[in-house]
């Protein structure tokens, strides 16, 4: 007998009983200290107006793309804006898919086969696991930015052999010793590929510069984040993107993005090369944040946007964030299983648009709490 609403209905309980229960959140005038958003650009009016030109000078643009990129989907103008990306990644070719979660799940489905090896760092973002369990290939993980961690699972490491690693980690905001992987992965001859999703924007094009790119098979860039848009792109080789357009599942069968998506790409990349200023804007939100907040011992350590105060339980982050919120600072609780028992943290997310007040308040209203501890 299908007993589906007993199923549904034990697991949500034993959600609640956990204090794990997930909810969407309602629009709010909070403080933001919880998006993506980093440099401001999808609030930018000045964005707005850019891409509006763009889609005028276009005119007509269709509504819908109409199909998958294989058939009624694809347009000169897509093409032409990955040539775009990948040239300002210092890259062969790109291929864009209509998510990071999209992209990431079809790199890394698609180009392990059975008998190869993928090598996660244990943090990596669900999108990759997911990816690379979709893969039939033999799966590792390394401990969190461990090099002699990572070096033992490459000696295991049969077939073809894939690392994935994020340039900044998306729960902890650190970064891996790129450089230092990379060598490793070029002694074991495998490929690197890195997730670039959270550094983009605060390290202009990436933490992958060109001393690295060489080394570095693809990267993965997330338009989401502080490009404030939507999608993604993988970056690499013509021949990688080839590959994908003829294996990645995630872009064949899926209904191509509409043209204004696009366009709100490239002009976000546009705007990107002329925003020096909001990005100094952010880095000095970080170092006042890092300065502001005691208990230095409960921060993870991290140069980014992203900064984690560790609180070691679901109750005390709720708690806390709640307490945060009540006080008008947009702040959310990251909660295991999301993050591994005992981690559990506020995680806060820095922007060029924070004011000094607005960090000075939250990194002293997080002081006290810390001091209940
Ligand atoms: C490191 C990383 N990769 C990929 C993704 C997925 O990107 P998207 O939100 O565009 O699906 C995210 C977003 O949460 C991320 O943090």
């Amino acid at each position: 007998m299908v007993n589906t609403e007993h199923f549904i209905s034990k697991k949500l309980q034993e959600r609640q009983a956990s204090g794990t229960y997930r909810t969407l959140k309602q629009d709010n005038t909070l403080v933001d200290f919880c998006s993506n958003d980093y440099l401001g650009f999808a609030r930018s009016a000045e964005l707005g107006n850019l891409i509006d030109k763009e889609i005028a000078r276009l005119q007509p643009v269709k509504n819908g793309s109409t199909g998958s990129r294989l058939l009624s989907g694809n347009s000169n103008y897509t093409e032409e804006t990955e040539s775009y990306i990948a040239g300002m990644h210092g890259c062969e070719a790109g291929l864009i898919f209509n998510s990071g979660y999209d992209a990431n799940l079809g790199l890394f489905s698609s180009l392990p086969q059975r008998g190869d090896t993928v090598i996660l760092d244990e943090l990596a973002h669900a999108s990759i696991i997911d990816g690379a369990r979709l893969s039939f290939a033999n799966r590792y993980t390394f401990k969190h930015n461990d090099l002699h961690s990572l070096e033992e699972k490459l000696k295991l490491a049969k077939g073809n052999c894939y690392i994935g690693i994020e340039s900044v980690y998306s729960m902890d905001g650190d970064s891996p010793p790129l450089a230092a992987i990379a060598a490793l992965a070029g002694l074991y001859n495998a490929a690197l590929i890195v997730d670039e999703a959270h550094a983009v924007g605060l390290y202009g094009f990436g933490l992958v510069d060109n001393t690295l790119k060489k080394k570095v098979f693809a990267r993965v860039v997330t338009f989401g984040k502080a490009l404030g848009s939507h999608g993604a792109i993988v970056i690499g080789s013509y021949s990688l993107r080839e590959y994908l357009i003829n294996f990645a599942r995630s872009f064949i069968y899926t209904t191509a993005a509409p043209l204004h998506q696009i366009v709100s790409v490239k002009m976000a990349y546009r705007r990107l090369q002329h925003s020096a200023s909001a990005i100094e804007k952010l880095k000095n939100n970080i170092r006042l944040f890092k300065q502001t907040v005691d208990k230095k011992n409960l921060l993870i350590a991290s140069e980014s946007a992203i900064q984690c105060v560790v609180v070691n339980s679901n109750d005390k982050a709720i708690a806390i964030a709640q307490n945060l919120q009540k006080k008008g600072l947009d702040v959310r609780p990251i909660l295991s299983p999301t993050v591994p028992k005992g981690s559990e943290r506020i995680r806060i997310c820095l922007h060029s648009f924070n004011t000094s007040e607005e960090i000075t308040f939250l990194a002293d209203t997080l002081n006290t709490f810390a001091d209940a501890k």
